[in-house]
């Protein structure tokens, strides 16, 4: 989650996008065949959708509800031209999470993906919401095959994001004091997915330091 942007307080949870969706399966409701009338079984159409001018506000509203800290025009602005780095996550056909990242060019001499927001709605998680978006990004890097690394920055209380991303082999590799202004703990744990390791910086000039023996 990247830091906020402007105004900041916990959006209260009256988001519409809630309220159309029906509760997810409950497992005691299931008949004979571990199905449950109206619904396609617990593992139901999971998909993932473009980021247009006509649903940006749907995405806003799920950010606000998910997320402890908002997000400001040039945020959905970037989010509106990134393309592939941003996308909703359907169950069902509505919409109960998304996923916005941005190529990181910070460090000349790597090429990033930085992950500013990957979520889903509380009553939607642990059906592989999660999972379909991050598979995307994964993808998309393996497609473009030119990327150092993953990263992405974690309040460091996340515990359930933390496990998430460490089952597909993101590890803390730092973590930042006084990251957010303004919520607590505003300490941010730096959760990396190396794609390919770092060059010494001698040896990408073609130079390999030896120690001396
Ligand atoms: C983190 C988050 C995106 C996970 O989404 P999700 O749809 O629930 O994740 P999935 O169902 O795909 O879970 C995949 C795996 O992650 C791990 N995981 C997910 N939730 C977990 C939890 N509550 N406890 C422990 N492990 C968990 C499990 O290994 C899980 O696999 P399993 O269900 O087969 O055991 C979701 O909890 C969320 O939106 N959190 C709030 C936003 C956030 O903090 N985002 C991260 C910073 S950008």
């Amino acid at each position: 989650m990247s830091p906020s942007q402007d105004a900041v307080q916990p959006t209260e949870t009256e988001d519409k996008a809630q309220e159309q969706a029906p509760p997810p399966p409950k497992p005691d409701k299931l008949d004979m065949r571990g199905f449950i009338p109206g619904y396609v079984r617990c593992g139901g159409t999971k998909e993932l959708g473009e980021v247009t001018s006509h649903n940006i506000r749907l995405l806003k509203r799920l950010n606000q509800v998910i997320f402890p800290v908002s997000y400001n025009d040039k945020f959905y602005k970037d989010v509106l031209e990134a393309g592939e780095l941003a996308k909703l996550a359907y169950y069902n056909d509505i919409v109960v999470g998304a996923v916005c990242c941005r190529v990181d060019t910070s460090d000349p001499t790597q090429r990033r993906l930085y992950i500013m927001t990957l979520g889903c709605l509380g009553a939607y998680r642990r059906l592989g919401i999660g999972t379909i978006m991050l598979d995307h990004v994964l993808k998309y890097v393996q497609r473009d095959g030119n990327f150092d690394s993953i990263f992405l920055h974690v309040q460091v209380n996340n515990d359930v994001a933390i496990e998430f991303y460490k089952k597909f082999g993101f590890e803390v590799i730092e973590t930042k004091k006084h990251y957010y202004k303004r919520i607590e703990p505003a300490d941010a744990h730096v959760l990396q997915k190396t794609l390919r390791p770092k060059i010494p910086s001698t040896q990408q000039n073609g130079v390999v330091e030896r120690s001396r023996s």
